[in-house]
């Protein structure tokens, strides 16, 4: 297994470019399935979470070729004639989901598993469900999957709304309401920028989609759809991501360039969030440059939906707060239990504590490096930065959750000037496990 290994205090400097987005990739694959024919996707991530869903197509009998050094996917969807996506793709990555109204929508039919537990705590799927028999799906369970029946072989489409609002819900939906007999209106449903580029990408297969970026969408169901070339977003949490590590490790006065980026694709919140800390930053068309101020003030932050703040950058956030000069808290109101970084923080001298969704910390905290242990994206992310303002060393275990969703992480650091490097470690060594315990 790999761990990454940094030593801290060394400022961040020049430029980081940000990679294609993986929240989008994943649904433009399953949007590819709708199309007999080659759709090619350009800016893809190479990924671990990339190269899972390729598996998850080509079980389903699409061709998936992915040209990893140019980050550009082809997929022929011509063969896909077997409408299933097995346990062991599904439990690896929730988003094989997606393969329920991806097949739906192209096949009539679907038998996908469920996904089981994630490590933030309860994640259901029952919108998605309910949404399906919205659109006239028989749905039925059958020994851990969702079986799901368009009659006739095509849905009929209806009427749904979220209730809370959901991206996976609305990204689901839309791959079955576009090729459906008849119309379809979701209400509340997702607003955040990952909708709207996939929903950009059928419109230009020749779906019929109104109100893209707003809370209700109106689709009007197509016969066929049309192969397509399509450039993805870039990776909106990797940008925040980066601007959070230029206000806390970048050089007072220096500017950091945040290269091939969406800076509209961030939010209102964020950016006024981040103002407040003093940090300064310039947003560019297509970068955006940071500077770090002398002392980060405290900024309190409570994640929201599109525009709110996003939850997948919270645990970043928590890792600048220990760094800024007073107390602030972090709130999350769309994952409750999303804080498995913060025992792991602790380990690092951090002053963090939970109390039911929120995290009180206490600022001024000068972190020492430990080995720490990575236990899903976003957290195994803050740890990384926290070892980058951390004195001493910082190990950081298990990164394969980071290379699912952050492409190149360490190489893209170490020439921004981060001394960070990747080792090979074996898991069950002692000294490796010494201080955690993986199960009581
Ligand atoms: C997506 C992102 C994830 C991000 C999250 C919120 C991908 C691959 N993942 O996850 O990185 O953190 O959006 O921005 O794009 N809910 C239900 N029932 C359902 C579905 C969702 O109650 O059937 C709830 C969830 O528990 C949560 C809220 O809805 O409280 C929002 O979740 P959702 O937007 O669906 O997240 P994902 O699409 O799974």
């Amino acid at each position: 297994m790999d761990k990454l290994v940094i030593q801290g205090r060394h400022p961040l400097r020049g430029t980081l470019p940000v990679s294609g987005s993986k929240n989008t990739a994943l649904p433009l694959m399953a949007g590819a399935l709708l199309a007999e024919g080659k759709s090619t996707l350009d800016n893809i991530p190479n990924l671990r979470d990339v190269t899972t869903f390729s598996h998850v197509l080509r079980i389903a009998g699409a061709s998936v070729n992915f040209n990893s050094a140019e980050h550009r996917m082809e997929i022929d969807a011509s063969g896909v004639d077997y409408p299933e996506a097995s346990y062991d793709l599904v439990k690896k990555m929730r988003a094989s989901f997606y393969m329920l109204g991806a097949l739906i929508g192209r096949c009539g039919r679907a038998r996908v598993s469920l996904p089981g537990g994630c490590a933030w705590g309860p994640r259901p799927v029952d919108l998605h469900l309910k949404g399906m028999e919205a659109l006239g799906a028989k749905i039925e369970l059958d020994q851990g999957y969702v079986v799901a029946t368009a009659p006739g072989g095509r849905l009929d489409g209806g009427v749904f709304e979220m209730q809370p609002s959901s991206v996976g819900t609305t990204i689901n939906l839309m791959l079955a309401a576009v090729t459906a007999r008849g119309s379809s209106r979701l209400e509340n449903a997702a607003r955040e920028p990952d909708v709207v580029v996939f929903g950009r990408m059928l419109q230009q297969m020749g779906a019929r989609i109104e109100g893209l970026g707003s809370d209700t969408l109106e689709i009007e169901g197509v016969d066929t759809l049309n192969p397509v070339e399509f450039y993805n977003a870039p990776d909106r949490i990797e940008l925040g991501t980066f601007m959070i590590a230029a206000a806390m490790a970048g050089e007072p006065g220096e500017p950091v360039h945040i290269s091939n980026a969406d800076p509209d694709s961030l939010g209102d919140a964020f950016i006024d969030a981040l103002a407040k800390t003093g940090t300064q930053f310039t947003l560019g068309a297509d970068y955006v440059d940071v500077i770090a101020p002398e002392e980060l003030q405290p900024v309190s932050i409570v994640t929201g939906v599109y525009p709110g703040f996003p939850t997948d950058l919270q645990a970043q956030w928590t890792v600048l707060l220990t760094q800024a000069n007073g107390n602030a808290r972090v709130v999350d109101t769309i994952y409750y239990d999303r804080f498995k970084h913060i025992p792991e923080l602790r380990r690092m001298a951090a002053n963090a504590i939970v109390i039911g969704n929120e995290v009180v910390v206490e600022g001024q905290n000068r972190l020492q490096g430990a080995t720490v242990m990575s236990t899903d994206l976003r957290a195994s992310v803050s740890l990384v930065l926290a070892g980058m303002v951390a004195e001493g060393e910082t190990h950081v275990l298990r990164v394969y959750h980071l290379d699912r969703g952050y492409e190149n992480l360490d190489g893209k650091l170490a020439a921004a000037g981060i001394q960070i490097r990747r080792e090979e470690y074996d898991e069950f060594a002692d000294s490796v496990l010494e201080g955690h315990m993986t199960e009581a």
